[in-house]
């Protein structure tokens, strides 16, 4: 099969899937897009494509795209690519409204072409290592999963990622998402949630900037996530930990590292091997590889529409729920 021709659009976090799209080998890289044309100028000449400000000008010129861009464009791009045939690798959320959300995929599925949500974590290596072990029975089954996601993002007031209208919520729908959707992928259905979130140490946010939610799975385990934007100084312990009535398995903070106790001891499933070295594009190459054997093949990619709306409507109901308040 020739190569498929690509485009990113938006060159922040895009930039990871412009590097990527330059080593996977299915891939030819034609453009790069960004409003700034000083930058998107600079991200060409490195990477030896195209570049342009208008992305709506290059559709006749790719196959598929990768839209990297603020929340509340990703509905509307999405639907401009998609009408133009274009295969879609979408920056998480899908959208910021499950309306939006649906009009997507059903737009997806009416024009006959792959649309992806880039959840990266969930294509990483160590996740898949985790998974296998959680499936394989050895270590029992899941009680209890832990996660801690914790960053400082420099007070930005006034940016779109300030604006709660603009990412869609807070810091659980923005950064949260990945690892809700892992705790589905890993544990199944939700069965009931409940959140609370706080904006203090991040007040430049109107969502929340510190979430802590709780989801109870139909299996009976229950899982508690931490996701902040405000923690400067952070002494950042493990990624996530399972407690499983035979063992714990634990991911590392770099996500590149799964140990398991048990009664045999502490074992290391997975640590990386210097076939994926730490490069620009490493991280995110996996994804964008099933991305485009999704698009050679005609499969369903893993993390489409119906499969992260899953993740989003976990989120919302999350939203949702009430604490019962506390008389003393
Ligand atoms: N997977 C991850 O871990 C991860 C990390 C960061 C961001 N993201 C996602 O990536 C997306 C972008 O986030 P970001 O942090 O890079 O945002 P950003 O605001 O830092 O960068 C967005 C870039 O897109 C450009 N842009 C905006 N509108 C455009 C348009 N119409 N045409 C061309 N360029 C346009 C801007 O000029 C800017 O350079 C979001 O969906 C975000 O959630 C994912």
């Amino acid at each position: 099969m020739s190569k498929i021709r690509t485009a990113v659009v938006g060159l922040n976090m895009g930039l990871d899937h412009a590097y990527a799209y330059k080593l996977a080998e299915r891939s030819e890289l034609r453009w790069v897009v960004d409003l700034d044309e000083e930058k998107a100028k600079k991200v060409a000449a490195d990477l030896g494509c195209n570049y342009t400000t208008d992305w709506t000008t290059i559709l006749d010129d790719i196959d598929a795209v990768s839209l990297c861009t603020p929340h509340h464009l990703h509905a509307p791009q999405s639907l401009t690519a998609i009408a133009a045939g274009k295969h879609v690798l979408l920056e998480k959320p899908l959208a910021n409204s499950e309306e939006d959300c649906l009009n997507v995929i059903q737009a997806a599925e009416q024009n006959n072409v792959t649309l992806m949500l880039a959840f990266v974590v969930r294509f990483l290596p160590a996740i898949r290592k985790l998974k296998e072990a959680v499936d394989s029975g050895k270590y029992g089954k899941p009680i209890s999963a832990q996660g801690w996601v914790e960053a400082f993002l420099t007070p930005a007031p006034g940016t779109w990622f300030s604006s709660k209208e603009k990412l869609g919520g807070g810091a659980l729908f923005s950064h949260g998402c990945h690892y809700i959707d892992i705790l589905l992928y890993l544990l199944g259905e939700p069965a009931r949630v409940s959140h609370f979130g706080t904006r203090v140490g991040t007040d430049w946010m109107e969502g929340e900037g510190t979430s802590h939610g709780i989801i109870e799975f139909k299996s009976g385990a229950l899982a508690h996530l931490v996701t902040s934007w405000g923690m400067r100084y952070k002494k950042t312990p493990a990624r996530f930990q399972i407690h499983m009535t035979e063992g714990m398995l634990e991911l590392d903070n770099s996500m590149w590292k799964v140990e398991a106790i048990s009664k045999e001891g502490t074992e290391t499933l997975y640590e990386r091997p210097a076939e994926y070295p730490a490069r620009r594009g490493q991280n995110v190459l996996f994804e964008i590889e099933h991305f485009l054997e999704s698009i050679a093949t005609g499969q369903r990619p893993e993390t489409d529409g119906h499969e992260i709306l899953k993740s989003h409507r976990t989120i919302w109901a999350m939203y949702n729920s009430q604490g019962t308040p506390v008389n003393l």
